[in-house]
């Protein structure tokens, strides 16, 4: 109920509790007020990712467009209200599948899939990834995802298929050594990641969710300062935050394919990292800043955030506890993407490769030298255009886009186009990995990694890396204005493909020797150029806008 004095009453986890309503969301009131940090806050208030789903009178409801006062004398459930045993067979299920990676967008996601349990009814693959549609996963693919669910609803009907050494891949056989798929975790993602049941039930250590409750708060100015208030709502007001919205430009191209007479031409467009936890951190005076990568490498994207330094210098600055937390649309517009580029190659492998190079995008000099390492035969000229920044961290950046040019050289010359043609790729550190793309879409995957040290881990990651290359390929990219700021503000505008649009995926995982690996990117540079030469080698990706809602 809602009492004179704009108090919200309502039912949280079984408690009866009480805000104040100042406007704000129930996420809001459950993060800030309440103490609860199971729902994450991915894109508020743009209702498009699901990470702050929560059950409200038992149905699941996405908490950052829920104003508190709608749920006034009802009755919310967070994940941490959820029956234990319930919550326990959803996490593990998500563990033993693998469907948990960095576990931002896992909380979300299990609440909107028990909510469907709960009914009683029997749940079929099609119904899973309806209910999916509410959510955006960036790190698993969806694969694993669905495994966890056909797991729990007892179909057993998992899209895709896994083999490995000594076993079918699905965790079931033998002892798991969670500190071995820990390692393996930390190898692909590129920073240090932990697996377990408490990372699918958010318990992953994120900044935002270990701040303490009276730090104060500062936001982007989007001058290049800090808005400090005592809230996050009070703060984002005072920064006089807009919430972004879907732009219907195009996904333009910045650069021209250079003159020229080529065998192969190809131009890409600014693409988002697209990580799911934006990029926070807190401080306290005179202490350390706690990481914004805590339980994953967001692909390179926070390599260079600004959180932390602010949170420690604000800290000093105020003698208090700073909480600084990006909004999607911060990270939209200050995050890095990675460059676009046109390329065109000859028959020899020789050719001109441009890439974008923009105002504050950092330095391109490691972007050149993965593309050395692949095609030295390409002539690499960096090209001053207007646009966000670009880095050459973000994953595989240049050497991904040289070894598609290489590969899907070699296949026009062998006559290898069109689907159905293996790919393979070798990465710098000697993992392999070999694609096909069939007529259907079907995608099938073998990778070699050295130790795998978890099959289960490997696969997820490899999916993972399917589901990006097939986005980056087909669907993903910003549509830019003249001035170089990005128009498509919300996170459904990236084109990250959906449960639903994600193809079925086998990923076969061979015996190799020596030292682990990491595999993930020799598997997204495979599939890119699986997928395109599956399409014909159309001179610029992504090839539609498909897979947005
Ligand atoms: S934070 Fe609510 S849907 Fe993204
Ligand atoms: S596990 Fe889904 S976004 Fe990271």
């Amino acid at each position: 109920m809602t009492t004179a004095d704009s108090e919200v009453q309502f039912q949280l986890d079984g408690e009866q509790v009480s805000v104040s309503d100042d406007g704000i969301s129930l996420l809001e009131a459950l993060r800030d007020r309440l103490g609860k940090r199971s729902p994450k806050d991915g894109c508020s208030p743009q209702g498009q990712c699901g990470c702050c789903t929560v059950w409200v009178d038992g149905a699941a409801r996405v908490a950052c467009v829920t104003p508190v006062r709608r749920v006034a004398g009802r009755e919310v459930t967070t994940l941490e209200g959820l029956e234990p045993a319930v919550a326990e067979r959803w996490a593990q299920a998500f563990t033993e599948t693998g469907a948990s990676q960095c576990g931002f967008c896992t909380p979300g996601i299990i609440m909107r899939l028990a909510s469907l349990e709960q009914r009683g009814k029997a749940v079929d693959d099609d119904a899973v990834r309806t209910a999916l549609a509410a959510h955006l996963c960036r790190c698993t693919g969806w694969c694993s995802i669905l495994d966890a669910a056909a797991r729990v609803f007892g179909t057993g009907s998992a899209p895709t298929g896994a083999a490995g050494p000594g076993g079918t891949g699905d965790g079931t056989e033998g002892r798991r050594d969670l500190g071995a798929a820990g390692r393996r975790a930390t190898l692909e993602g590129g920073s240090v990641q932990t697996v377990g049941p408490a990372v699918a039930l958010g318990g992953g250590g994120f900044a935002d969710d270990s701040a303490p409750a009276d730090a104060l708060v500062a936001v982007p100015d989007g001058e290049g300062g800090w808005v400090v208030a005592e809230t996050l709502h009070e703060a984002r007001a005072a920064a006089g935050k807009v919430q972004g919205r879907n732009s219907t430009v195009a996904v333009g191209h910045p650069l021209e394919v250079p003159a020229g007479e080529w065998e192969l031409t190809l131009r890409t467009a600014f693409t988002e990292p697209a990580y799911l936890e934006p990029d926070a951190s807190w401080c306290a005076p005179g202490a350390t800043a706690a990481s914004p990568l805590a339980n994953g490498g967001a692909f390179g994207g926070k390599l260079r955030s600004p959180v932390a330094a602010a949170a420690r210098r604000l800290a000093d600055e105020h003698g208090r506890a700073v909480r600084v937390v990006l909004a999607r649309e911060d990270v939209v517009a200050m995050g890095p993407k990675r460059p676009p580029i046109a390329a065109g190659v000859r028959a020899d492998g020789s050719g001109r490769l441009r890439v974008a190079r923009t105002p504050r995008g950092g330095p391109l000099d490691g972007w050149r030298a993965a593309v050395a390492l692949v095609a030295p035969g390409l002539l690499i000229e960096e090209v001053a255009v207007p646009g966000p920044p670009v880095a050459a961290a973000i994953r595989g950046a240049g050497w991904a886009e040289a070894t598609v040019l290489m590969g899907a050289l070699r296949a026009r010359r062998s006559g290898r186009i069109g689907p159905g043609h293996p790919v393979e790729v070798v990465s710098a550190e000697g993992a392999r990995a070999t694609a096909t793309v069939a007529a259907d879409g079907a995608v099938r995957v073998t990778v070699a990694a050295g130790d795998v040290l978890d099959e289960i881990v490997l696969r997820s990651y490899a999916v993972g890396a399917v589901h990006q290359a097939l986005g980056w390929v087909t669907s993903e990219g910003l549509a830019v204005d003249g001035e170089g700021r990005v128009l498509d503000l919300t996170i459904r505008s990236f084109g990250i493909l959906t449960a639903r649009a994600m193809p079925a995926v086998v990923v076969v995982i061979e015996d190799d020797v020596g030292p682990p690996v990491a595999g993930a990117d020799a598997v997204f540079a495979a599939v890119a150029t699986a997928a395109w030469t599956a399409a014909g080698l159309p001179a610029e990706w992504p090839l539609q806008r498909g897979g947005r809602s």
